[in-house]
Parts: C-alpha cells; sequence; structure tokens
C-alpha cells in the first residue's frame, strides 16, 4: 500500500506535513514533543563537547571480564532457562537478594511484595499506571526527575510542584497544597518523592524530615511513591533510612540497580504494600510479559559471586572525587550571583544562575562554548525554572569536569554581564516547549 493511500483512508486533509499521522495520535502523547534543547542534545554529544547534562553512570569502572564470562556462562550451561519466558513478578531467587540489597536502606520486606521490573522508570511508569486517572494530581518535589514528569504526564495526571528547601520536601508545604488541592474538589492520587540526592536538587532529606513527610502522607491518606536509585551512593558511606523502612503500607519503594550495577541491564524494582503489588504484576504483564530472564540471571549471578558493596565503594569514591571537581571548579570559575548545592551523594547539583540569567535561552551559546547541562525548565510540569540548571558530574573525568565549568563559567559571566545592561537574557525565547527527555538526560 502506499504512503498515499494510507494517508487517505486515515481521512487526513492533504498537507505537505511530515508526520501524516500528527492529528491521530493519543491525547496523552501531547507532553511528548521533542524540542529544540532535544535537537541541542545531538550537537552536545560531540567529543569536544563537556557533557555535564547526561545522568549516565560510568560504567567503565565495572569489572567487565567477570561479567562477560558470567554472561557467557549462563547461557551456556543455563540457556534454556536465561533466554526463555520468565515470571510476570520477576525471577524469586533475584527477589530473594533484593532483600539484602535493601539491607542498607532498612527495608525488610518479603520476596512477595517485591515486583522485578525493567529498571525503575518502568516501576514508575506501572504505579502510575495502576493508580491514575486522567485529571488525578500527583504532588512533586520542585524540581523534580524530568522523565518523571513525561510518565504522568503520558497518564494525564495535573502535576503540581511542592517547594523543597535545603531538606528537601517541605512537610507544612505538602500538607497544605493536599488541603487546597481536595478544596477543589480535585483528587491527590499520590506524592512522589526522591528523598535521597534529590534529581536534579541534589538535596538529602534528614530523618526528622522523612518522619513529618511520613505523618503528613499517613495523616492525609495519600500514598507516598519513594524513588530511590542513589541510595547507597553516599560520599561519606551513611546510607541514609528509606521512609518506607517505617511504614510498609502508605509507601511504594523503587529501587535499581542502574546506578550500582549497569543502568543497560535495565534491571529495577518496586516494593509495595501486598494489595498494591498484585495489581502491579498484572500490570507488569500487559506491559512486557516479564521482565528479561537473562539480565536477572546476570544480576543475581553478580550479587552472589562478587564483592558487589566493595564495586559500590568504588562507585561512591569516584563520583565522590568528581563532586569535588565541580564544586572546586564552580566556585573558582562561576560569577558572583550564582548558587549551587552540594550533594553528599549522587550524581547531579542545580545551579541558579544570577539575575535575569536565562538557562534555556543560554543553552545553545553553551554548547557553541563546548559545555552542555540540561536548563531547569525541563524539570517543572508550570515552567518554573528559567534562572537555573542542572550540572551532572558522574560521567566525565574529574579533568574535564573542570574544563566543561571553566567553560560554562565564561558563558554565564558573559549573559550575566548582558543580563545587567538589559534587563534579562530570555527576550528572544518566549517559547518555551516542554523539555522531552531523552535517555542519556537521565
Ligand atoms: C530519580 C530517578 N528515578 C528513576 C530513574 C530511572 O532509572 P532506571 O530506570 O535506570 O532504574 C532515574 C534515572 O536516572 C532517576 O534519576
Amino acid at each position: 500500500m502506499s504512503s498515499d493511500k494510507r494517508y487517505d483512508m486515515a481521512g487526513l486533509s492533504a498537507t505537505t506535513r511530515l508526520d501524516p499521522w500528527l492529528e491521530q495520535y493519543a491525547q496523552r502523547t501531547r507532553g511528548l514533543s521533542s524540542s529544540a534543547v532535544r535537537a541541542l542534545f545531538a550537537v552536545a554529544s560531540r567529543p569536544e563537547v563537556v557533557s555535564l547534562a547526561g545522568g549516565m553512570p560510568f560504567v567503565s569502572a565495572l569489572p567487565m571480564d567477570a561479567i562477560a564470562e558470567t554472561t557467557a556462562r549462563l547461557i551456556r550451561e543455563r540457556g534454556n532457562v536465561a533466554l526463555q519466558y520468565g515470571s510476570g513478578q520477576g525471577d524469586p531467587a533475584l527477589r530473594e537478594q533484593i532483600l539484602e540489597v535493601l539491607a542498607p536502606v532498612g527495608v525488610e520486606s518479603h520476596p512477595d511484595d517485591i515486583i522485578v521490573t525493567a529498571g525503575s522508570q518502568m516501576a514508575l511508569d506501572l504505579v502510575v499506571r495502576v493508580f491514575c486517572d486522567p485529571g488525578d494530581v500527583v504532588l512533586v518535589e520542585a524540581p523534580t526527575y524530568i522523565t518523571a514528569l513525561s510518565v504522568f504526564s503520558s497518564y494525564q495526571c495535573e502535576v503540581i510542584h511542592v517547594p523543597m528547601d535545603e531538606h528537601g520536601l517541605e512537610p507544612h508545604a505538602l500538607r497544605d497544597t493536599i488541603t487546597r488541592v481536595r478544596a477543589q474538589g480535585k483528587r491527590v492520587k499520590l506524592v512522589y518523592s526522591i528523598p535521597s540526592f534529590q534529581n536534579p536538587g541534589g538535596v538529602t532529606q534528614p530523618p526528622q524530615r522523612r518522619r513529618e513527610i511520613l505523618e503528613v502522607v499517613t495523616s492525609e491518606n495519600v500514598l507516598l511513591l519513594e524513588d530511590d536509585p542513589y541510595g547507597l551512593l553516599s560520599f561519606d558511606g551513611t546510607v541514609p533510612r528509606a521512609i518506607r523502612a517505617d511504614d510498609s503500607e502508605a509507601v511504594i519503594y523503587l529501587g535499581t540497580f542502574s546506578k550500582t550495577i549497569a543502568a543497560g541491564l535495565r534491571v529495577g524494582w518496586a516494593v509495595a504494600p501486598h494489595g498494591v503489588r498484585e495489581k502491579l504484576v498484572l500490570a507488569n504483564e500487559t506491559a512486557m510479559l516479564c521482565p528479561s530472564n537473562l539480565t536477572q540471571m546476570i544480576i543475581t549471578e553478580y550479587l552472589s559471586t562478587s564483592p558487589w558493596l566493595d564495586q559500590v565503594k568504588v562507585f561512591r569514591e569516584l563520583y565522590r572525587e568528581r563532586r569535588d571537581a565541580l564544586i572546586e571548579s564552580l566556585a573558582m570559575y562561576m560569577p558572583a550571583g550564582t548558587t549551587w548545592t552540594v550533594p553528599t551523594g549522587g550524581f547531579y547539583s542545580w545551579i541558579d544562575l544570577p539575575p535575569g540569567v536565562d538557562a534555556t535561552a543560554m543553552l545553545p551559546r553553551a554548547v557553541a562554548a563546548r559545555v552542555a547541562y540540561v536548563p531547569g525548565t525541563g524539570f517543572f510540569a508550570d515552567g518554573q525554572g528559567a534562572h537555573s540548571l542542572r550540572l551532572s558530574y558522574c560521567y566525565p573525568e574529574p579533568d574535564r569536569i573542570v574544563e566543561g565549568v571553566r567553560r560554562l563559567g565564561q558563558v554565564v559571566s558573559a549573559e550575566a554581564d548582558m543580563a545587567e545592561l538589559f534587563g534579562t537574557t530570555d527576550a528572544l525565547s518566549s517559547h518555551r516547549p516542554p523539555i522531552a527527555p531523552t535517555s542519556d538526560m537521565a
């Protein structure tokens, strides 16, 4: 069938549009537009650009030979299981081991209450799928994880941001927002929070703050979705206790092997209250029948045959060194009026620019100066964040980080001078489509 014929059958008016199906997409895809920022990221992946944009783990530090041998052996000796369909809830052996991985964050559970998914991103998607109808409200931190916003948008949720301070999500503001939203006749379905080494804010909720947040969600009867990909990557080795550790009914906890083992294996999990678990398993089966047996078995072998906590320590030290390079060079190269968070773990620091400097308007100039970042507006559903940006230090080597910050410092200084002369740098960029994430932006 020719493409013209298909075009006629769809009943679309004849235009010269590149995508003849443009008017056929479901409403839920509306927030998933590509953007100028995405196009710039294609340029930013060139080797001469220092990318402080992507959240890609530094997988080169993994014991590649050992993982290669394990994988080959699994296929040779147990190929008829590894290459077969498996359980929709995830391999029981791995679910047992996840209990051990959860021990440092204080979560006690049962293998029955764990669902293995294709990364925690998938778990996030499943939770929203089983809880949210179009128009339901999800409360999130301000700012929050960019691809979580895409999930909420694709299920047509209304996203409302709750302010954070240097200790993360503010409990009083959370309670006030719940009250206000309910008074408008809307249903608050989830509070989504990243309590440890937040993406993108780089802040961590101290224990008291976690207790207060738990008190708010339990007294208001709202489910807390606790996303914890970075918890084990604490620079001083003190792993924050998960909120889920203190309440197994009010909290769904998401974990992943992406940051501690390998993102490319795509293995994450949810720990959910028993009833919720059942719904999530059905949703998992609907989405993908079952998670990959092969990658689950690789993880199981890795956890049982190698000192995996020592490898986590290697990652911690490596990321701490990169965090130090970032923070020291920010102090050296950023103009007055720039502020930043100092993360105690994880991958990210949040930068507030001098007055009048617009991070989206500045991005093409930064990429031209061979440095990239993610503009702040990407981390909000409501247009906030124009004068902020996120820097990731996880992937480039320390000397590249220093060079990237030096380049960025020059660009920010020039923009700050312009802003002082003309008031703001965003005059030419009034059109702000939402930023659609790419996987290397994670
Ligand atoms: C806060 C947060 N949640 C979830 C994810 C998804 O991780 P994965 O699907 O690889 O487990 C990421 C990845 O960067 C993240 O930063």
